[in-house]
């Protein structure tokens, strides 16, 4: 039973995704592949990817807007900015800084978190840590990638599965019932082999001897990570609706990272729900790591496809491997 007493709650939702679309039929024509094998691997149908002189921070800025004007905040009004995002602007300084710059945030502190396809609720529960130390009152967390950046678009095997797109929250403390319940977090530091960026930072440094070898680009054992997603996403989940104190069956809706269709249906199975309880978008974006589920909370919100008082979960599992659940009452 989770003992918190105290709440953060989503003031402003805000989300960014570029013009350009991609469809599968785009893709056939780049690489070895089909619609076919696309969407019946990985639900996947088209993408959105940012323009050539665009970059991550240009995206929040975007998103970030939204949230504030959803919440009713002028940019000098939060106190914080959060920023998950496994595709910076640069190594350093911190894409947050540009965020902080765009929005006119000035002077407001701003940093960036590392938490891949976990990344949004990652920064969440710092949000939360934040809010309840007494420091901050109002911090805009920001979730965002430019995967096409650091895709290999000569390698099938990852080409067709990502896109681009921004997702921003404001959160505040709550003083009603809806709120963040729960969460529960975790990093297995043994598999990062199977998913990574290898070049680029300082244990293989940007080189044109590196850049040959096409390190630069995201790498990974797509069907090792297939399986400890399903295993890990079902137990993450499990463990923040029992933190919360709820049943499984007072789940009303779920909100599982959009990697793979296989992977969003066998976490929707874990806990029992419906097919329409289950929040998918993947087929209009693909996987866009850490903004999926922020951006998956504003169309859903947008449509009415839950009600003030449901339980929510959010779940994510992503590089690292991190993995992260959070139980939300709206
Ligand atoms: N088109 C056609 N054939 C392809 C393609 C493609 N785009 N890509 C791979 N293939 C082929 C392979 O070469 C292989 O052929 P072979 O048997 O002759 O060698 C065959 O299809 C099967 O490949 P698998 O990798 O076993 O296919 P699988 O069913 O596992 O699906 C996929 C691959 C979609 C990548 C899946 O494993 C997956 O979604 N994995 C999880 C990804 C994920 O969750 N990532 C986590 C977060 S991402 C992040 O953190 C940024």
């Amino acid at each position: 039973m989770d003992k918190r007493k105290r709440k953060i709650k989503f003031s402003g939702i805000g989300m960014y995704v570029p013009e350009k679309i991609l469809t599968n039929a785009d893709l056939e024509k780049i690489v070895d592949t089909s619609d076919e094998w696309i969407t019946s691997r990985s639900g996947i149908k088209e993408r959105r990817i940012l323009e050539d002189d665009k970059a991550t921070s240009d995206m929040c800025i975007e998103a970030g807007r939204m949230a504030l004007q959803d919440a009713g905040l002028k940019a000098d009004e939060i106190d914080l900015i959060i920023l998950a995002t496994s595709t910076p602007d640069t190594i350093f300084p911190a894409t947050a800084c540009w965020v902080q710059k765009g929005l006119g945030a000035e002077y407001v502190p701003a940093f960036d978190l590392s938490a891949a396809c976990s990344g949004f609720l990652y920064a969440l529960i710092v949000a939360e840590g934040m809010i309840f130390s007494g420091n901050h009152k109002k911090i805009l967390v920001i979730a965002a990638e430019s995967l096409s950046k650091i895709t290999n678009w000569k390698d099938r095997n990852t080409c067709v599965l990502f896109g681009d797109g921004a997702g921003a929250v404001v959160v505040e403390e709550s003083f009603d019932e809806s709120g963040m319940l729960s969460h529960y977090w975790g990093v297995d530091g043994n598999l990062t082999d199977l998913l990574l960026q290898p070049g680029g930072g300082s244990r293989i440094p940007l080189r044109p001897e590196n850049i040959d070898q096409d390190l630069q680009y995201l790498h990974m054992k797509g069907n090792e990570v297939f399986k400890h997603a399903v295993k890990r996403m079902g137990e993450a989940a499990l463990e923040a609706i029992e933190l919360a104190g709820l049943k499984r069956s007072e789940v009303d809706y779920l909100f599982p990272h959009q990697a793979n269709i296989r992977i969003i249906e066998a976490t929707g199975r874990r806990l029992k729900l419906p097919p329409e309880k289950v929040f998918i978008n993947i087929h209009k974006y693909g996987n866009m790591s850490c903004a999926t589920i922020p951006i998956g909370i504003f169309e859903s919100r947008r449509d009415g496809l839950f009600e003030k008082g449901d339980n929510l979960v959010l779940v994510a599992f992503g590089a690292g491997f991190t993995w992260a659940s959070i139980v939300y009452r709206w």
